[in-house]
């Protein structure tokens, strides 16, 4: 039986892909390549180019393998690009969810771990945030993950698929080997955007806001190291295999950074100078997030090893350092 990876050429999906053939997995990896890189995938994962909106391409994938179980990564996940064109995200997101579930109900794969993000619960009253604090997304990206995550309930009650969904906070470094890291284009995300600027590829970061009620001004995320991160993927599967009920769970490190923290920890990691500039405030930008994963210690049994800001910047400036271009690319912008 093989686990099935969806958007397994992607960052996140790229380093589930890796862990599990690490650990002696059979993995099937389904990927259209918009976003995913060729050069991202592992040369002992089946791998098929295509579309998961495309009900005969998964209908000829699940015939060709055996899948116990899917980890579904295939998803657009900019939450800028989700304002501007919020039924992109739709169709991508919430349709191909939906042909997705069909596909599974009529394969009969009873299981599925789902991505889901801190953006379903929008701007937070109470942190640590907790799975039961309400969820009031204030972008469609996180719209679309909240619906994803409901057609995954009431899908269970009529046809007994199981889920874990896993929200995830800020997902950082890359894998410790260096093989594989982070690398989107456009780039948006905090470390490697610091790390480009260590690199002499930007000119330098901005920094976006100095304004907001924190302890320096700059806004707070709470930083997860990818394989931690997959290592909960992983142990999710276990819990439904073991007759775990269909749950939602945070994953975070229950301590959040600054922005100026992350260039600090940086310049100490790389011994270079990093040049900053304040900006103004990105929109749709909460001022904290922070999680609490203690349900997700207590009842998956995670215990997060690599999650310290200066571990993530280690592994993602080895990653940044040995591959400059990322997976070949030219333009930085
Ligand atoms: N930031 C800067 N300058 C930059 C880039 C980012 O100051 O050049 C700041 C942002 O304002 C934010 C922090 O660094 O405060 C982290 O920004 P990222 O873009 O790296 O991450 P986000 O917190 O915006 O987004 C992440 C995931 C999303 C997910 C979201 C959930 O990347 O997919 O968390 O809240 F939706």
């Amino acid at each position: 039986m093989s686990i099935l990876i969806l958007g397994g050429a992607g960052y996140i999906g790229s380093h589930a892909v890796h862990q599990l053939i690490d650990q002696g997995e059979q993995v099937v990896v389904i990927d259209n390549l918009e976003t995913g890189h060729r050069a991202a995938l592992h040369p002992q994962a089946n791998f098929y180019e295509g579309d998961i909106r495309d009900i005969e391409f998964l209908r000829s994938v699940f015939a060709k393998e055996s899948i116990e179980a899917i980890i579904h990564f295939a998803a657009n996940s900019l939450v800028g690009e989700s304002m501007e064109k919020p039924l992109k995200y739709f169709d991508n997101n919430v349709y191909g969810t939906q042909v997705l579930l069909q596909a599974m109900v009529e394969a009969e794969v009873k299981y599925i771990i789902f991505s889901s993000t801190a953006a379903t619960y929008g701007e937070p009253q109470d942190v640590p945030i907790k799975e039961t604090a309400p969820t009031d997304p204030t972008n469609t990206y996180g719209e679309t993950k909240l619906t994803m995550e409901k057609m995954m309930k009431w899908t269970e009650k009529a046809h007994g698929i199981k889920y874990v969904s896993l929200r995830y906070f800020n997902v950082a470094g890359a894998k410790e080997s260096s093989e594989i890291g982070e690398d989107h284009r456009p780039e948006s995300h905090l470390v490697p955007i610091i790390l480009q600027t260590a690199l002499g590829q930007r000119e330098f970061i901005t920094i976006f806001g100095e304004d907001y009620n924190t302890s320096d001004g700059t806004c707070v995320r709470d930083y997860v190291h990818v394989e931690d991160l997959i290592d909960a993927h992983i142990l999710a599967i276990k819990y439904l295999k073991s007759g775990g009920d269909s749950d939602v769970f945070n994953l975070g490190s229950n301590k959040g950074f600054s922005v100026r923290e992350m260039i600090n920890t940086a310049r100490k990691t790389t011994g270079k100078v990093i040049p900053a500039k304040i900006g103004e405030r990105r929109i749709g930008d909460s001022s904290t997030l922070i999680a609490s994963s203690e349900k997700a210690k207590r009842i998956l049994g995670w215990d997060p090893k690599k999650t310290s800001i200066s571990k993530i910047f280690e592994d993602a400036w080895n990653w940044h350092s040995s591959h400059p271009l990322g997976y070949g690319r030219k333009d930085f912008s």
